[in-house]
């Protein structure tokens, strides 16, 4: 059996594609908007340490967990233990519903990097609102993503990786450095971003730093489970997590490089008028920095197109990721040929897709008071991602122990150094348990907004759960019994 033979060629595409999945909407965009909104430098340095204590050892499981089944979520952790192959099931609907909205939100990047040259500022509310529009850039996006996933791994995600990766990191020092020319209001910008300021640090933005830290690094999602499974014995596990991590957190940082010294510049140009902390969610990327850029002139309508070319490109890679998930069981467990999985995937993705931009662009859908966008958001991010990456750890700490696990992955020739006792430790107890404290103190705080009951946030939670249980149901009647396949299945 070739092991290999879907995998990817060299450690260094594994790195590239691994860190493609991470980079994405969540660095370029979330990170920014959320240091503004939870405080500024205190929640960088918040970000940071989740990244190292809690993000790093749930990627060494996640990573460890694919490769040793060389196989899809569910047959992996079917190989841990068969009653738990349903946590592989949940692995595989969160990102199947993630690539809904993202494949959204692809679609008005796309639509913003092609409009550069004509202007962007004060056009965001219209664009979103006009259905037609929407569903054609989210087509336009999902048809990027098709053309590479259908390539396969190593032909592929693999190559596009290779380009892609180096591509936007040189876009994206290309901004920052650009931002940071800009003069007036640049010191102003940076104090903000880098001077920490501990008193704006309270539990909820602890409790934002670390859910950012796990959506940005794709974990909980089953991405790093599957992109582990296409990689070799050779490739080290440490330095591979070491790097995907520095690469995604470096991201993220010069994203902030890149925002804040512009924002904060055109405050200083445009006085009062604006403030730079009304700006929340969507706000930031489509209205605000469209406005900035604006402000600039010519040069400013080129640096938009760099610029929303690179978000493109970061979240182009990320929702190859999330369907790669989907389309490596449908392949395995149904034996699909890879075209005919990622065709009928991403008409399924991009059916759904339709409803969701329309719902976001302000039309009268919604779901317990949410646009749909926002209620996928909810559902997996909020309720789901959490218990995800909790299976990961619980999978690695527990049913194995810490000890088989590192002795397995030194038999594999691993060198796990100065990490083999923090990882023992971390893995069993303090990982999962602040995981499990993301997870109650993100449904607590979506149940009871501000203090007070919201049944709406009853419905969301409730939804979130019961699409596990229905994940469960459907893993114990259809396929606990049956072969769910593994990456030698693909022809
Ligand atoms: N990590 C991506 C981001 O920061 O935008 C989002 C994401 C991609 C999450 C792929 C999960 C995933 F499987």
């Amino acid at each position: 059996m070739d092991k290999k033979k879907n995998g990817f060629a060299s450690g260094l595409g594994f790195v590239l594609a691994a860190a493609g999945s991470a980079v994405g909407l969540g660095n370029l965009w979330g990170f920014p908007y959320k240091t503004q909104e939870y405080g500024g430098a205190a929640f960088v340095l918040v970000y940071i340490a989740c990244v190292l204590l809690i993000g790093a050892v749930t990627m060494v499981c996640e990573i460890f967990i694919g490769r040793r089944a060389q196989a899809n979520p569910v047959t992996a952790f079917k190989n841990i233990n068969p009653k738990f192959g349903w946590f592989g099931v949940l692995a595989i609907l969160i990102p199947g519903f993630i690539a809904c909205y993202y494949s959204v939100l692809g679609g008005y990047t796309v639509r913003f990097a092609a409009n550069s040259f004509n202007g962007n500022a004060g056009t965001m509310d219209e664009f979103a609102a006009n259905g037609w529009l929407v569903t054609l850039f989210t087509a336009i996006f999902i048809a990027g993503a098709i053309f590479v996933v259908m390539a396969g791994v190593k032909g592929g995600i693999e190559k596009a990786s290779k380009v892609l990766m180096p591509a936007l990191f040189i876009l994206l020092l290309g901004t920052a450095i650009f931002s940071l020319c800009l003069g007036e209001g640049v010191a102003e910008g940076l104090e903000f971003y880098l001077k920490p300021d501990f008193k704006k640090l309270g539990g909820t933005e602890i409790l934002a730093a670390m859910g950012q830290a796990f959506y940005s690094l794709s974990l909980g999602m089953g991405a790093m489970i599957v992109y582990g499974s296409y990689t070799g014995k050779k490739i080290s596990l440490v330095k591979s997590t070491g790097m995907i991590c520095l690469f995604d957190t470096m991201v993220a940082l010069l994203a902030g490089f890149a925002v804040f010294p512009a924002l904060y510049h055109y405050k200083a140009v445009e006085g009062a008028a604006f403030d730079p902390s009304e700006m929340k969610g969507s706000t930031l990327m489509f209205k605000t920095l469209p406005m900035v850029f604006e402000s600039l002139g010519i040069v400013g309508k080129i640096v938009s197109f760099l610029f929303f070319a690179m978000v493109v490109i970061a979240a182009l890679t990320s929702v190859i990721s999330l369907l790669e998930v989907v389309c490596q069981f449908v392949i395995q467990k149904f034996r699909f040929s890879r075209k005919k999985a990622v065709a009928l995937l991403a008409l399924i993705c991009f059916a759904i897709s339709i409803p969701v931009g329309i719902s976001a662009g302000g039309a009268d859908v919604k779901l317990f008071g949410m646009d749909l966008l926002t209620f996928f958001d909810t559902v997996t991010n909020t309720v789901l991602m959490p218990v995800c990456a909790f299976f990961s750890c619980i999978a690695v700490g527990w049913m194995m122990g810490p000890k088989k696990a590192v002795g397995e992955m030194e038999r594999d020739g691993q060198k796990l150094g100065f990490f083999r006792p923090i990882f023992m430790f971390m893995v069993k107890y303090v990982t999962p348990l602040l995981i499990l404290a993301i997870e109650i103190l993100g449904v607590y705080e979506l149940v009871f907004p501000e203090g007070k009951f919201s049944g709406n946030g009853l419905g969301i939670t409730l939804s979130a759960y019961g699409l596990l249980a229905v994940g469960a149901l459907v893993y114990f009647l259809f396929f606990k019994k049956s072969d769910t396949g593994t990456n030698a299945d693909e022809k």
